[in-house]
Formats: structure tokens, sequence, C-alpha cells
């Protein structure tokens, strides 16, 4: 027996941390925060335990919560007092999300970051407008250019009650560019855009819209939103967001798509983000809640695999709870 390599040798307890290629930390991460114009307590979200929506006047009291974990960075999403067909509630100047900025943006310092998307102001459910008889036509959806319209009026309704940061995440064709040049216009050249890149056509959402009542109404998102079976069309979907000048890139969901991340992470030399996802997380609940699984062990491996692949910051609902634990 000659054995001249033996990787063992690098993992007794002193060396492991010197060796150790990959971390998480609290400042890796964003925490999704959901405030809700139709309620005056906090609710909890059944499919993410641990969640809650939280109405405006519970929005600063939220974010300093998460900020007490470590993480100093939030993800917001707003559930409107009433839903249109165009959504026009998600870029009026007394919007929930308009709203709540302000008051974060006021009264902490935490990196706000807002989610750019109609669907759940629209009453449809839909990310956009519809394109006439989209309910009775499974090949029909959102009217792209349209649609543009509105998300330049939403970016900047955010960007003017002091959002750090935009997240487009409709997966509306030219969306990156028309909310750049829209930003511009208003004075907000300095705020970057966090694209949702590669957003694919996810059943792992199911949580999620049962916590933003942002399912559609009838059909689905595959018209829009990136067929699963594809990676090179990644490729492209995040070659035109850089052409259109997006700051970050994202992947979503994190997970099952981690081959997406590590080739992003190799063509482009952007910062990387990775959603993870609400059914990623409700999946770990549900398993732990029944023994199976470790939760604080799987979660952990989740985020640090997630870095692993290549992503610089992970959006998940794990984050105060890993913070915590760092
Ligand atoms: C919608 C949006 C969705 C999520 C984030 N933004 C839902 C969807 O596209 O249907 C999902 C997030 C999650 O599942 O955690 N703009």
């Amino acid at each position: 027996m000659n054995l001249t390599d033996r990787p063992r040798r690098l993992r007794t307890d002193g060396i492991r941390p010197l060796v150790g290629e990959t971390d998480v930390r609290p400042t890796d991460l964003i925490a999704p925060v959901f405030v809700d114009a139709t309620t005056d307590e906090r609710v909890e979200i059944e499919s993410m335990p641990g969640h809650e929506r939280v109405p405006v006047s519970e929005s600063v009291a939220r974010v300093r919560e998460i900020q007490e974990t470590g993480v100093d960075a939030v993800m917001v999403f707003g559930i409107p007092e009433s839903k249109d067909s165009e959504g026009s509630r998600a870029w009026a100047d007394d919007g929930v999300v308009q709203r709540a900025v302000e008051r974060i943006t006021d009264r902490t310092d935490c990196y706000v970051i807002t989610d750019v998307c109609l669907c759940e102001y629209t009453d449809h459910g839909h990310c956009g407008i519809l394109e006439d008889g989209a309910a009775e036509e499974p090949c029909l959806t959102v009217e792209n250019d349209e649609t543009l319209e509105l998300l330049q009026r939403i970016a900047v309704s955010h960007a003017d009650v002091g959002a750090d940061m935009v997240a487009p995440s409709g997966m509306i064709d030219g969306m990156v560019g028309a909310i750049r040049e829209a930003l511009d216009v208003a004075g907000h050249e300095n705020l970057p855009v966090m694209s949702y890149a590669a957003k694919y056509e996810s059943a792992f959402y199911g949580p999620f819209r049962d916590a933003a009542d942002g399912a559609p109404a009838f059909g689905d998102r595959r018209h829009y939103q990136m067929d699963p079976a594809n990676a090179r069309e990644a490729m492209r979907e995040v070659r035109l967001d850089v052409e259109q000048g997006a700051d970050v890139l994202m992947v979503k969901p994190a997970l099952p798509y981690l081959d997406i991340v590590a080739d992003i992470r190799r063509e482009f030399d952007h910062p990387v983000a990775a959603y993870n996802v609400s059914g990623e997380y409700a999946m770990l609940h549900a398993a732990s809640e029944k023994g199976w699984l470790s939760l604080e062990e799987v979660a952990y491996e989740s985020l640090l695999s997630i870095k692993r692949a290549g992503a610089d910051l992970i959006l998940t609902y794990f984050a105060e709870d890993i913070a915590e634990r760092l």
C-alpha cells in the first residue's frame, strides 16, 4: 500500500477552516419582507413558517428585527389594498410599497431593494397588461411593450421614495433597458438595477403566491418566464440584460438551477445573485417538521452550496435564522 495522495490529511478540525473554499456571511444575505395594505396586524404566512405579512405601520419594526440578526438588506414585496386590470396600485404615490419604503429608508440604514412587477397588483395575477382574449386563449398572455411603460412608472415611484435598488422580476423583454432609461431621466442614474435575468417558470414559487396573493387567475407564466428545460437560453437572457445596463444578475430559483448560477459566474463579471425561493424554504421546513431533516443544517448547507456554485448574494427566507447562527 503506497498512498501518497491522501485528501483526508486536510480534514482535521484544525485545518478545515483554513482550507475552506466558501463561506456564508450575514452580509451575503437579503431578507424578503412582505408589506400588506389589507391588514392592521401581522399575519403569519402558513406555507412559510416564521414569515409574516406586516402592515405598513410595522414595516420599520420588521426591518429592525432583520437587522438585529446582522442582515442589512431587504427585498420589499407589497400586497395592495385593491387590484385592477393594469395593476395601478403598483406605481401609486401612496401605494403600500411606496409608503413602507419611505418609512424604512427614513428611519433605518437598511439597504432597501424593491421588487418591480405587476402580478401582485393586477386582478388577473399576470405580470403585465393582458393581450386581448388572453383569458380565453392559452397561447396569449401579456402585452410586452405596453407593460414596459408601467414597469418604468413603478421603478421610478420606488426610487422617488428612497429605494436603494430596484429588481424587475417580470421577465418582460426589454424591461431592464426601459427601467434604466426611466430612472436616468428621473435623475436616479446612480440607482442600480438587479435583474431577475434568468427567472424560470417554476412550481417552486407556490408558497410565495399564497404569501403575496399573486397567483395567476387563469393560465400560467410559461409565455414570459423561462422554460426549466433551457440553459443556453439563460445566457442569452443574461446577455441582453447586461447590454441593457443590469448591475446585478439574478437566477431564480436557486437550488434546482445551480448549473445556471455557475454558468453565469463563468461568463460574466457582474455580481451574481440567487433567489432561494419560497418552495425551497417550505420543503425543508416540512421535512424537518416530520423529523426527517435537521432544519438548521440543511438550510446552511443550501446557502453554502449556492455560494459555492458562484452566487455573491442570496435572497433567502432563511436569512435571519442563518445570520443569527453565524
Ligand atoms: C413575482 C415574483 C414571484 C416571486 C418573486 N417575485 C412569483 C412569480 O413569479 O410567480 C417568487 C418568490 C418565491 O417563490 O420566493 N414578481
